[in-house]
């Protein structure tokens, strides 16, 4: 065989984020993918699958499902989206403890086979199992960046296109905090062809649009019912795979470790980052308003709060 020289992308749980996630990066030709699952045949049928749609869209790159973690080895990229979905009634906290379980081998198995790697972390709560991560790897901060602002502003943007009935692509917006019921729509940093929100829309539709996008995940799930949502987080994480493989140092609202921007230490929270071929290149200071940053240091206290109820359930947790 001929030796690859494209790069690898390995993505940890082949359930529906997982696959559609995979399936985006081969259909773009981003690189090659290995997908792996601890459920006998699932990663293998889903590659199958996805590698038979090759010859009628005219893609070569190829991706291998795999239940072995030998198979991340060399990873660019590798993303987690191993664990357990919300069912309608729970909140991403609600998964902590069974996640957690998951989260300790697959950091061990990530730190092993792939200790070059950046990760992106998808598995809720997100904010927590990416300080689990990095805990349990050793891992610089740069290589560990969670998804959930990339997915809350796009649900923000979508929202606000509706409203406004303009282009998606007129509208730039900006979500901090944890990636939960606490996160904040950032309206100051928002804008429609660069007029910001307030100008254009009254308070009442501004806080319901907020409401909205605070409970993006839970209305996908109260729909579903057997699901939370796949199509919008994978294209986020493609976003993230893409800046970083293209190397784009582009700005995207991502879980980061802080060690003091924004005034917090020691939790995974989400800011603008720039992103590139290292991970998180520079955490981007915003302005925060004097509404915005208390809410933002409100959602701090959620995720710190999660921390000490995580050390309780894991006291093993120590770094390295
Ligand atoms: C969401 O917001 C699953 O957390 C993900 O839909």
């Amino acid at each position: 065989m001929r030796p690859r020289k494209r790069r690898k992308v390995s993505i940890v749980g082949a359930g529906n984020v997982g696959a559609t996630t995979a399936q985006k990066i081969v259909e773009n030709g981003l690189a090659d993918v290995v997908i792996l699952d601890v459920r006998e045949g699932v990663a293998q049928g889903k590659a199958l699958d996805i590698s038979e749609s090759g010859p009628l869209l005219g893609f070569d790159t190829r991706i291998h499902g795999s239940g072995s973690y030998s198979d991340i080895e060399g990873s660019s990229v590798v993303v987690v989206t191993a664990g357990f979905s919300r069912k309608p009634g729970m909140t991403r906290d609600d998964l902590l403890h069974k996640n957690g379980e998951v989260m300790i081998e697959v950091a061990q198995k990530i730190r092993d086979n792939a200790p070059d790697s950046v990760v992106i972390m998808v598995t809720n709560p997100m904010d927590l199992m990416a300080y689990m991560l990095w805990k349990i790897t050793g891992f610089p901060r740069e290589r560990i960046i969670g998804m959930g602002g990339a997915l809350d502003s796009s649900r923000f943007a979508y929202f606000l296109s509706e409203e406004t009935q303009t282009s998606v692509s007129n509208i730039q917006t900006m979500v901090m905090g944890g990636h939960g019921d606490y996160m904040v729509p950032l309206l100051e940093f928002s804008t429609v062809a660069g007029v910001p929100l307030q100008k254009i829309l009254d308070k009442q539709t501004l806080d319901k649009i907020v409401l909205r996008t605070r409970d993006g995940g839970g209305e996908i799930v109260r729909l579903m019912k057997d699901s939370s949502a796949y199509f919008a987080p994978a294209a986020a994480i493609y976003l993230m795979i893409e800046s970083i493989l293209h190397d784009r140092h582009r700005i995207v609202p991502s879980s980061v470790y802080l060690e003091g921007e924004y005034g917090v230490k020691g939790v995974f929270s989400g800011v603008p980052i720039r992103i590139g071929n290292i991970g998180m290149e520079e955490i981007v200071t915003l302005p925060l308003s004097q509404e915005e940053e208390s809410a933002f240091q409100m959602s701090v206290e959620a995720i710190r709060e999660g921390i000490r109820t995580l050390e309780k359930l894991f006291p093993q947790l120590g770094r390295g």
